[in-house]
C-alpha cells in the first residue's frame, strides 16, 4: 500500500502545552516556558509501558562495543546513557534536537561521559556525512516534523551500509476510552477528529513510509499498547483533557458536549471504571 502524504504550506497545527496553552514542539525555544516540555519528556521518561517500549526500541539498533550511534530529535537526553551503556566508552553517541533548551539540558546531564556528544539540528537536514553510523533512532519525533519521510531520507543517508534505523513514534486516533453508549458519538469526535498535531496518526503510517524508501531492508514492526485507569494521568501525559477542550475550541462540539462528557468520565473515574488506551509502534530495518 502506498502512503501518500499531505503536504501543507502553514505550519503544523499548534500542540498543547502543559499549561494548556498553545505551544508547538517543534519550536520550544519560543514558548513561555521551555521547561515544561522539559518536564513532559521526563515525565514520559518514568513511565513504566515507555521504558519497556524504549528498551525493545533500542534492542533493535543491535549495537556493539565502539560503534557509532545517533539518537535524533533526542529532547533532554533520556536514551543517551543507555546508548552510552551499549556502545561502551569506545563508542560514541550522538543526540541531536532543534531545542537550544533541551541541547543544553542533554548536555549537562550527560558531561560525565565525554563520548556523547549532543547537538542543535534539523532531523529534515541533519549536518553529518554519508554512512556516518552504525544505527540511528528517533523516538516521538516523527509527530511533529512537516516532513516524516524527508527525516527518514537523511537517517537512512547517514547510516552506513547494514546499519540500523529504528523509529518509534504513537498513533494518537488509536486512543480508546472506555465510556457509555449515550456519549459515544462526543468522544468519538475528541478523539478522532481534533487536529492535534503535524501528524497525528504518525504510528500506524511507520510501517509503510519506511517500507517505502529503497534503501531499507528488513523491516520489522513492534506494537504495545500504553494504558492508564487514571484520568488524571489521561490528562497530564496524554492530553484527554486538552484534546476535549481543543474539539470545542476547533468548532467539532458544543460546551455543552464538552461538559457531559466530560462529566460522565469524570463519574467513571470516581466508580473506578475509567479506562484509556493507545497504541505505540516501533519499525526497524537495515540500510541496504
Ligand atoms: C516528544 S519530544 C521526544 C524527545 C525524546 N526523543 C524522548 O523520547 O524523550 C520531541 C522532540 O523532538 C524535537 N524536535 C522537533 N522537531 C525537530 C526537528 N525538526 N529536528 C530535531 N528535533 C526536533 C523537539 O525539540 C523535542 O525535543
Amino acid at each position: 500500500m502506498q502512503v501518500v502524504e499531505v503536504q501543507t504550506t502553514t505550519p503544523p497545527p499548534p500542540t498543547p502545552n502543559v499549561d494548556g496553552k498553545e505551544g508547538y514542539w517543534m519550536n520550544i525555544d519560543d514558548s513561555d516556558s521551555p521547561n515544561k516540555f522539559i518536564q513532559y519528556v521526563d515525565e514520559a521518561s518514568k513511565q513504566d509501558q515507555i521504558i519497556a517500549h524504549t528498551r525493545y526500541s533500542t534492542r533493535q539498533l543491535n549495537l556493539n562495543f565502539g560503534q557509532k550511534v545517533m539518537d535524533v530529535g533526542c529532547g533532554a537526553g533520556k536514551d543517551l546513557s543507555r546508548l552510552e551503556s551499549m556502545v561502551e566508552s569506545q563508542g560514541q553517541v550522538f543526540g541531536m534536537d532543534i531545542s537550544r533548551e533541551m541541547v543544553e539540558c542533554a548536555k549537562s546531564r550527560m558531561s560525565h561521559l565525554p563520548n556523547v556528544t549532543v547537538f542543535c539540528g534539523d532531523a529534515a537536514s541533519i549536518p553529518i556525512e554519508n554512512n556516518y553510523f552504525d544505527a540511528i533512532r528517533c523516538e516521538r519525533l516523527l509527530q511533529h516534523v512537516p516532513s516524516p519521510d524527508q527525516v527518514i531520507s537523511e537517517m537512512v543517508r547517514v547510516t552506513k551500509s547494514g546499519g540500523r534505523i529504528v523509529v518509534t513514534d504513537v498513533d494518537w486516533s488509536s486512543t480508546t476510552i472506555s465510556i457509555p453508549k449515550s456519549i459515544e458519538k462526543i468522544n468519538r469526535i475528541i478523539l478522532n477528529e481534533v487536529i492535534f498535531n503535524a501528524h497525528p496518526t504518525i504510528g500506524i503510517q511507520l510501517k509503510g513510509r519506511m517500507k517505502k524508501n529503497p534503501q531499507i531492508e528488513n523491516i520489522e514492526l513492534f506494537a504495545q499498547c500504553l494504558y492508564t485507569d487514571s484520568l488524571n494521568m489521561a490528562d497530564e501525559f496524554l492530553w484527554l483533557g486538552e484534546r476535549g477542550k481543543m474539539a470545542v475550541s476547533q468548532g467539532l462540539i458544543s460546551e455543552e458536549e464538552y461538559n457531559l462528557w466530560r462529566e460522565t468520565i469524570e463519574q467513571m473515574e470516581e466508580e473506578g471504571s475509567f479506562v484509556f488506551t493507545m497504541n505505540i509502534f516501533t519499525v526497524s530495518g537495515s540500510k541496504k
